[in-house]
């Protein structure tokens, strides 16, 4: 069964965080135990910052609110500076009301990932399940770390990143350093077990992989295609990461 995202599409980067985060603090006052599945990268930044402002203002509160990122790199510790544990904690957590055990990430120094992933799996599950789930999307159409080939059926694990993804992500470390060759990272099953899914798209790089995504086949070629099967996705976009969308269009 197949089911089209509602789409938005905005002027810039700066009028999809205004509306992302919005929407995000809409689904909290509603049901201020929501449980958060959260990205990382560029894109959701500002999103990030607004949501900080909002809580410092008394507009909202995570109090009772609980959070599951989707990836982290393996190796990593949580106090390495481009760890996406450390992303979090900079970009969100720490300036906000939210209860730390209730903050998750997967552990990117877990020796078993196997035992990893069904930890995380299961944490999900104990909180359960995920109410909404902001996503961005890779250049390549992944989701999470969910790289191209990805099965579409796959749960929290470990996957190797594809060298597209991890020149993407080089900015975020010091030159001496490599970018990790793997990661833990929700599956696609986990993200599609979500009830709500919210995926922001920015800038003229996403344009083919949002274009894939919404109107190529439905293929773990292209990760994103799958939300098309999820009957609950909005997406927020701007005009550039839209420029695909609107030529298939046509
Ligand atoms: C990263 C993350 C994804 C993110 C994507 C896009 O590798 N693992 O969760 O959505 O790539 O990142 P950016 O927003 O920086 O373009």
């Amino acid at each position: 069964m197949s089911f089209v995202p509602q789409t938005v599409v905005l002027g810039d980067a700066d009028a999809v965080a205004d509306h992302a985060a919005a929407y995000i603090v809409d689904k909290l006052a509603a049901k201020p135990d929501l449980v958060l599945g959260l990205p990382t990268g560029e894109t959701p930044r500002g999103i990030y910052a607004r949501l900080v402002e909002a809580c410092r203002t008394g507009k909202l509160s995570f109090a009772r609110a609980s959070s599951f990122n989707l990836d982290e790199y393996r190796g990593l510790p949580p106090g390495h500076p481009a760890s996406y544990h450390a992303y979090m904690r900079e970009m969100l957590f720490r300036h906000i009301d939210i209860e730390p055990a209730r903050a998750h990430l997967p552990n990117g120094l877990a020796p078993d990932a196997g035992a990893e992933g069904r930890r995380y799996e299961r944490l999900i599950e104990e909180a359960g399940g995920i109410g909404l789930m902001v996503l961005g999307i890779g250049g390549n159409g992944h989701i999470g770390f969910n790289e191209p080939g990805s099965p579409f059926d796959s749960r929290t694990r470990a996957v190797r990143l594809t060298e597209q993804t991890r020149e993407a992500n080089r900015r975020g470390f010091p030159a001496s350093e490599t970018v990790p060759e793997a990661a833990i990272t929700m599956g696609i099953a986990t993200i599609l077990e979500a009830r709500e899914i919210l995926l922001v798209a920015t800038g003229t790089a996403k344009a083919d992989a949002l274009a894939d995504a919404l109107k190529g086949p439905e293929t773990p070629e292209c990760p994103a295609s799958v939300l098309r099967r999820h009957p609950a996705v909005t997406i927020v976009c701007d005009t550039a990461a839209a420029a695909g969308i609107e030529l298939c269009a046509r």
